[in-house]
């Protein structure tokens, strides 16, 4: 069994992470409102992946013993001021998670909870990867600026993940 702490702060978490889907399917709906297809279809990946962060805590709490009560999940931002707005969003959200996740690390450590310590690990490492992608994505739509046509082609690559 994971001990209190750790057992109520993955419940936690599994509730985090369906709020980063929440919010990044209100996302998808935002640019694909804005015919930019391809970062809307990147969003809903994203949404996607997060859900399958839910249920990796999801099963890990049964695969020790613990139970799960799932918690109510706030409506997320519906409009957003543009592409680059959304994807900043993107990387200020992944970095707060980021803190999340190594609280949670930290936590595993205190308790000793070996077991637990490698189960986050893989959070702790596909956090790397989250906050890498969206400052990528950021990067780049900071470089074209309101260049539609610079923009079309962002687009176009985010649609084919
Ligand atoms: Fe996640
Ligand atoms: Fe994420």
């Amino acid at each position: 069994m994971l001990n209190k702490e750790l057992h109520e702060g993955i419940n936690d978490q599994i509730n985090k992470e369906m709020a980063s889907a929440y919010l990044y399917l209100s996302m998808a709906a935002y640019l694909e409102g804005n015919n930019l297809s391809g970062s809307a279809h990147w969003m809903r990946k994203q949404a996607e992946e997060e859900m399958e962060h839910a249920m990796k805590m999801f099963d890990y709490m049964f695969d020790r013993g613990n139970q799960v009560t799932l918690l109510a999940i706030d409506a997320p931002p519906a409009e957003f001021s543009s592409p680059l707005d959304v994807f900043e969003q993107v990387l200020a959200h992944e970095r707060k998670v980021t803190g999340l996740i190594h609280s949670l690390y930290a936590l595993s450590i205190e308790h000793k909870d070996y077991a637990a310590q490698t189960f986050l690990q893989w959070f702790v490492n596909e956090q790397v990867e989250e906050e890498r992608n969206a400052d990528g994505i950021v990067q780049k739509l900071r470089m074209v600026g309101d260049k539609g046509h610079a923009l079309l082609m962002i687009d176009r690559e985010l649609g084919a993940r």
